[in-house]
This record gives structure tokens, sequence and C-alpha cells, in this order.
């Protein structure tokens, strides 16, 4: 089959239509002139891969990488930058349009990654000790894809992949490990699990668990302490977490979506949902009067309480639960007067001057949807990382009376089609 690609749909793919069917294409560019085959049908829908270009489209390189295509890392590799940027800005429009139904899309503004290339600061390799083969999983698939050298890895993690592959060549890679996490801080990587590699570091910082402060896992040994945690300066602000931890992948960039995020927002009451290891939680704590951040990963909330403490910030506690029960629960003891004992640090009283939430790829569920209309926080800044479900979530809190104040866009992931999100809203 023929196809002109259209335009690139949220999820990467490429929109075209040809013989009264949508066809989706993967690694295509807007403007290409294709021969596809059509890989798979769903309803309306074909899905279908590029088995020649017959006219490139002028925003189409020839992808850098030689596991392009195969390994399911990057699927933007195909178009040059500023087109990348391009059909990011129209993901969000067209997410914000259909799925949000919002009417006036303002005019957005992308900021570009400083560096497309060599940007990664986490990863996550998959290790198949049969095959001896170390990478990716492979597009749609859980094969491995051998990977030698990743184009978007920051040069620290490409040094640790260096020594895991060499690693797996010697036989000295455990066969049991099958995901490896790394993560690259100030002076060292931290791996999980710490695969027997030598510590990539410069000089040792004393970190909280150095310091006491953080709860030590059964699964950290005070000899491999320094291959499961670092410590990560952003905007002077010092954080310390692990491989297993999330954390942002892109650390050129978050300078300036700390600061879009929070943007002049300061009072006295505030609540983060989804807080991490404390990324926007300890630049609030410094904001706010009273600052309450919610992570359901145990390990995430403690990282969290140890990086408020490491900063000398004692207003802000952190609740260890799902950001659903947490709201649940603390609608239920909001009506109560006096509080509980128990619970009188986790709950929320009066009326909040600002929200942050930075959910997963999921967005918000419906109940936290409620939840945060229950209680009514004068700003809410939304950050996301997925269009869809963003614009899904924002239709309804604007249904629940809000106001969309700003919205801008950050390329935190070059090469591949994903995107972050900071919204403004008001009530
Ligand atoms: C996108 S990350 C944001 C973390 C933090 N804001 C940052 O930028 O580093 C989402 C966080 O939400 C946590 N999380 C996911 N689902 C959750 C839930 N239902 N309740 C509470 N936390 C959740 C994850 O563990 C993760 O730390």
């Amino acid at each position: 089959m023929e196809v002109t690609i259209e335009r690139i749909l949220p999820g990467g793919l490429g929109l075209a239509h040809a013989e009264g069917r949508t066809v989706m294409v993967a690694l295509a560019a807007p403007g290409d002139r294709l021969r596809v085959q059509v890989d798979r049908i769903k309803g309306h829908v074909s899905f279908a891969s590029i088995k020649e270009i017959i006219a490139p489209s002028p925003e189409r390189v020839p992808p850098p990488c030689p596991y392009f295509g195969r390994c399911g890392g990057c699927d933007f590799q195909q178009l040059n930058y500023q087109a990348q940027l391009a059909a990011k800005v129209e993901i969000i429009k067209d997410c914000l349009r259909r799925i949000g139904h919002l009417e006036d899309v303002p005019e957005l503004q992308i900021t570009p990654a400083p560096d497309e290339w060599r940007y990664r600061s986490r990863a996550q390799w998959q290790y198949d000790a049969i095959r001896r083969r170390l990478g990716y999983f492979e597009s749609g698939s859980r094969r491995v894809c051998d990977v030698a050298e990743c184009a978007v890895l920051a040069p620290k993690l490409q040094q640790t992949l260096n020594s895991l592959r060499q690693q797996m060549r010697d036989g000295s890679l455990p066969d049991d490990v099958r995901d490896i996490r790394a993560l690259v801080g100030d002076d060292n990587v931290a791996i999980a699990p710490p695969c027997g590699i030598s510590p990539i570091r410069g000089p040792r910082r004393s970190s909280p668990a150095a310091m006491g402060m953080v709860r030590k896992g059964s699964d950290l040994t005070m000899g491999n302490e320094e291959l499961r945690e670092v410590t990560r300066t952003i905007h002077g602000e010092a954080y310390h977490l692990n491989a297993e931890s999330f954390f942002q992948a892109n650390a050129d960039l978050l300078p300036q979506l700390i600061d879009s995020a929070i943007g002049e927002a300061m009072g006295e009451t505030s609540v983060e949902l989804y807080c991490g290891v404390g990324l926007f939680t300890v630049p609030l704590a410094r904001r706010f009067e009273h600052l309450i951040g919610v992570e359901a990963v145990t390990s995430a909330a403690s990282f969290a309480r140890a990086n408020l403490a490491y900063a000398g910030l004692s207003n802000a506690t952190v609740a260890n639960q799902d950001v659903g029960d947490w709201l649940e629960e603390n609608l239920e003891y909001s009506a109560l007067s006096p509080l509980p004992e128990g619970r009188r640090p986790f709950a929320v009283q009066g009326r909040l001057d600002f929200l942050l939430l930075d959910p997963p790829r999921t967005g918000a569920e419906s109940r936290v949807i409620n939840g945060i209309h229950n209680l009514r926080p004068k700003h809410i800044c939304y950050v996301s990382c997925d269009p869809a479900t963003l614009a899904r979530d924002l239709k309804k809190l604007i249904a629940a009376g809000y106001t969309l104040d700003s919205l801008a866009v950050f390329d935190m992931f070059p090469q591949t089609h994903h995107v972050e999100t900071v919204v403004h809203l008001r009530c």
C-alpha cells in the first residue's frame, strides 16, 4: 500500500489515509511518501511499517543510531530536531482539542533540550543471560536488543554500560540479573542491583544515609552503599536517591522545569501529589509555611523526607500512601474536629493555596480528580509526561470550575515522541 504521511499523532505514529482506511505508520515523517506493509488491523485502523521510502519528507534525516527501528527506545530519530519539536507541539494541541475539548488552545512554546543527544542521566537496561545480550527491549517485544552504544546516554552512563558489557563478556555479570537501573549523580553512578561493578565516581560527599537520615532497607549494605545511592544537585538543592527511585531522565532541563512549575507561587498551605524523592517538594517547602507531599513508593517517600531534612526544612511532611487513598482519608479526617491525633500532620484543613501534581503516564484517577476538587486549591500546577491523560484530566478540572492560566512545554526526551508539559490552573 502507498501512503503520504499527514502528521504525527500522540504516541508518535504517522497518520495517513489510503484505500478508505486510516493507516498509522511507525517511524514516519510528515510529508513522507511511503510504501508500507500492514502488520495489524484494529477496527478501522491499520498499523503499518515502512517497506520503502518513495519520496522522503524534507524533515527526514538519516537516523544516526545503528539500532534505530529495532531498539524500542527512540522513535523520532528520523526527524530533524526542529521537526521533532514541532511534532510535539502538534501532539499536545491535538490532545487538548480532541480529548480535552479545549476551544481556545493557546500558542505553545516548547523549550528545546540543551543537548539533543547524550542527555539521559537515568537508564534501565535488560540483560538476557542465555543469549548474552544487554540493552533495551526491542520495539513491541520482550526480546533484548543488544546495544553497545546508546546515543542518548550521558557519557557516565555510557561508561557504565561499557563496564557492564565487559562483565557480560568475561562472565562476571550475575546470570540472575534481568533488569539493571543506573542513575548519574554529581560524583558517581548508582546501579541497582550493584552487579559487582566498580563505582564511576569523583570525590565523596556525606549523604543522608551516611548521616543516618535514610532508613536503610535490608538490601542496603555498607560495602556497596556508594553504588546504591547518589547525590544530584539541581538548582542549588541536593537530592539523595538511588537507581530504583524515579527521577527525571533529563537533568539539563530540570532548573527550567522547576521554575516553570513553581513560578511565583508562595503562601501558607500547599500539597504535592506524586512527590517522588522530592524534586519539587524541597523548593516548595521553602515557599510555603506548610507542605504535605504524598508518594506511594516507600523508598522514594523516605528519600523525600531525608532530602527535606538535609535541606533543614521541617515545615513539610511526606505521606507514604497512594494518592487516591490519601485524598479520601483526608476528606474524612478534615470533617472531624479536632483531628485524630495520629492523623494531624497528614490532613489539610481550610482552603489550600497551591497543589502540584506530577502523576505517572496514566495520569490522575477519577477519584484523585474528585479529591482535588474537594480540596479546592486556589492554584493547581499539573506536571505531565503524557499529553493524552493530561488533556483528559484538564477537561475534568475545567468542568469543576478551574481556568487554564498558562501552559509550557519542555523537550525532556529528544529522539522520542515523549514530552513534558506544565499547566497552571486557577480557581
Ligand atoms: C512522574 S513521577 C514524579 C516524581 C517527582 N515529582 C519527580 O519529578 O521526581 C510520579 C511519582 O508518583 C509515584 N506514584 C505513582 N502512582 C502513585 C499513586 N497512585 N500514589 C502515590 N504515588 C504514586 C511514583 O512512585 C513516582 O515517584
